[in-house]
């Protein structure tokens, strides 16, 4: 097999959840563009259907379905949508809120709802999504966007790192249970990068801190992560590689003195 046919994923059904948000608006259109039919999951349908709509045009197979991924009903009746057009062979969790409250500000409804769309969302989609997910014959990829914060925590933003760390934890967990029936689990952990959810965050004093421990001393581009994307979700490029926690973050991570 050649190198390029590698990563095609023509005849592959991708779910994208958040897929109307900066990464996964990205996301979508790596998979979109490698041949994947997808299917965009989120909360404003004129940014959903705007994207469908710029998909078609480049040649794409895509449609959007309006979610909160709060509420279950909204991600079975999405994956009963998906159920009957073909099933999912990719599910990209890629939907997040942060917030810098401080720890003594911060109400339990607040706490609820950053632990809810961060990590309560990923169990959901995983729990919905995997029975149409498995004992696909190509095998089958979830992905799930943690963060760099979600350890060691980053300062002001404890709750959104704790959710992070049980994202990266359950990814390891169902990466073992759903083995067996072919499907991967793995998890992008993205250092930084503009995008709606953390344009209050990043101050120019929060920005200059976050390069100076940067060994590629920038932010990232949106489009850096997508060949991490693509390479989990193509089975032929990644097919031995489940419950790895992968760093896109210009070296964040690994920084010392
Ligand atoms: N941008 C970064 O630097 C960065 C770094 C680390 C991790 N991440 C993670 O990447 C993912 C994508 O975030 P982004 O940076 O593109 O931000 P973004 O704000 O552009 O996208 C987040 C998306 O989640 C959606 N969303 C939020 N609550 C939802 C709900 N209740 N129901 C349905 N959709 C909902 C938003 O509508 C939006 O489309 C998130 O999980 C985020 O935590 C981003």
């Amino acid at each position: 097999m050649s190198p390029i046919d590698m990563f095609q994923l023509k005849g592959q059904r991708a779910v994208i959840i958040g897929g109307t948000g900066v990464l996964g608006g990205q996301f979508t259109r790596c998979l979109s563009g490698a041949g994947a039919q997808v299917t965009i999951l989120g909360r404003s349908a004129e940014r959903g259907n705007a994207l469908v709509e710029e998909l078609r045009l480049a040649g794409g197979d895509a449609n959007f379905i309006e979610v909160d991924v709060k509420e279950r009903k909204d991600l079975v009746m999405a994956a009963q949508i998906t159920q009957s057009q073909g099933g999912t062979d990719i599910l990209i969790n890629a939907a997040g809120v942060n917030s810098r409250t401080p720890f003594f500000d911060m109400a339990d409804e607040e706490f609820n709802n950053l632990l809810d769309v961060n990590l309560g969302a990923v169990f959901r989609a995983c729990q919905i999504f995997a029975p149409q997910m498995s004992d696909r014959t190509a095998g089958a990829s979830i992905i799930n966007i943690s963060s760099a914060s979600s350890g060691p925590p980053l300062s002001n933003v404890f709750a959104y790192a704790a959710a992070k760390a049980g994202v990266n934890n359950l990814t390891q967990f169902l990466a073992r249970e759903f083995a067996p029936v072919g499907i991967r689990v793995n998890a992008i952990v993205p250092g930084f990068f503009p995008a709606e959810q953390n344009r209050a965050l990043l101050t120019k004093e929060r920005v200059e801190n976050i390069i100076r421990h940067t060994p590629m001393r920038r932010l990232g581009d949106t489009h850096e992560i997508n060949g991490t994307i693509l390479w989990l979700a193509a089975q032929k490029a990644s097919g031995f590689v489940t419950g790895a926690l992968i760093p896109v973050d210009g070296g964040f991570l690994s920084m010392t003195i």
